[in-house]
């Protein structure tokens, strides 16, 4: 028996990528999107391509009765759920606390959280009742885990995410499901342009964007039975984004300053020279 996922916005950049990336590790796959058609299609040719399986559903994922009824079509569809990816989120719910709103909130809340709680919850029930012991696994954010200004509703709700997979996952373990996050960093597709890809980079520790098909392949491997052992957990996936600290000091920060990294290479140097002749 194939196994199955349902993954919600599946029409671009990350969502897109973990569906193509699942059909490669020979799942079937329903994908769901908003307003892309074209992405939602280009995904779906491209899993067909691999001899996979892929159903798309357009789907307002706000709207209180939809994801429930995504996630019952795509187990029909499918014939059974072994995974249910809850990643289709609108980053662009910022704003600051002193203007806030019960609009701008349930708004937010609606696709950002309730979206994901109730996909979670039909999902698992449906594994359930077929005895699978599926996966569930929540995109969030570093977001989820940092502070930054203007973010109390994403990063806010992000980390309502984490901690409700933890619950999840206490109470879910007596079925063997598994229920893990992943919390991406920057994520941008390759082709995106260079001018704020090196904006950026500097300030990443790994120099780089992380990419989609990246995200694909941790979401992969956390439903694989090589993570057998693993839930409740949320997983940084950022080039070490937020490792930094507050600097505490007047001049800038010393790991970014080209100098002190070619002092300290050059003596690391010197002590490697220095152990091989005493070798
Ligand atoms: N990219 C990053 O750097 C980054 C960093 C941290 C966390 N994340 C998280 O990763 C996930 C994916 O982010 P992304 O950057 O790939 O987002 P994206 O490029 O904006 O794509 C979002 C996906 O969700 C769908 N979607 C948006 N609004 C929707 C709605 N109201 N109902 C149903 N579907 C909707 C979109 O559908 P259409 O395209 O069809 O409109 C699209 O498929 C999100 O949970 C985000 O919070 C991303």
């Amino acid at each position: 028996m194939n196994k199955t996922a349902l993954v919600t916005g599946g029409s671009h950049n990350i969502g897109q990528q973990i569906a193509i990336v699942l059909a490669r590790h020979g799942y079937d796959v329903a994908i769901t999107y908003n307003s892309r058609k074209e992405g939602a299609l280009d995904t779906q040719r491209e899993i067909e391509a691999l001899g996979r399986k892929c159903f798309v559903y357009q789907a307002k994922l706000q709207i209180s009765d939809v994801p429930q009824k995504i996630v019952d079509q795509a187990h029909k569809d499918l014939g059974h759920l072994d995974l249910m990816v809850c990643n289709a989120a609108n980053g662009g719910y910022r704003g600051g606390i002193l203007t806030a709103t019960p609009e701008k909130l349930d708004e937010a809340y609606n696709l950002n959280y309730r979206n994901y709680i109730i996909c979670a919850a039909a999902s698992a029930r449906h594994m359930v009742a077929d005895k699978i012991a599926g996966n569930i696994i929540f995109i969030t954010s570093i977001r989820a885990q940092r502070a930054f200004p203007d973010d109390y509703m994403y990063g806010g709700f992000k980390a309502g995410i984490e901690r409700a997979a933890q619950s999840m996952a206490l109470e879910l373990s007596q079925y063997g499901i598994r229920v893990n996050c992943v919390a991406p960093g920057c994520i941008w597709p390759q082709s995106l342009d260079t001018v704020r890809n090196q904006f950026i980079t500097q300030s990443i520790p790994l120099k780089r964007v992380g990419t989609p098909e990246e995200v694909g392949e941790l979401v992969a491997f956390l439903a694989s039975d090589k993570a057998s052992y693993i839930t409740g957990i949320s997983i940084l996936q950022d080039g070490g984004l937020v490792l930094p600290g507050m600097w505490e000091r007047e001049e800038p920060t010393v790991w970014l300053d080209p100098d002190w990294k070619e002092r300290e290479y050059q003596e690391a140097m010197e002590m490697v020279a220095k152990s091989k002749e005493n070798e």
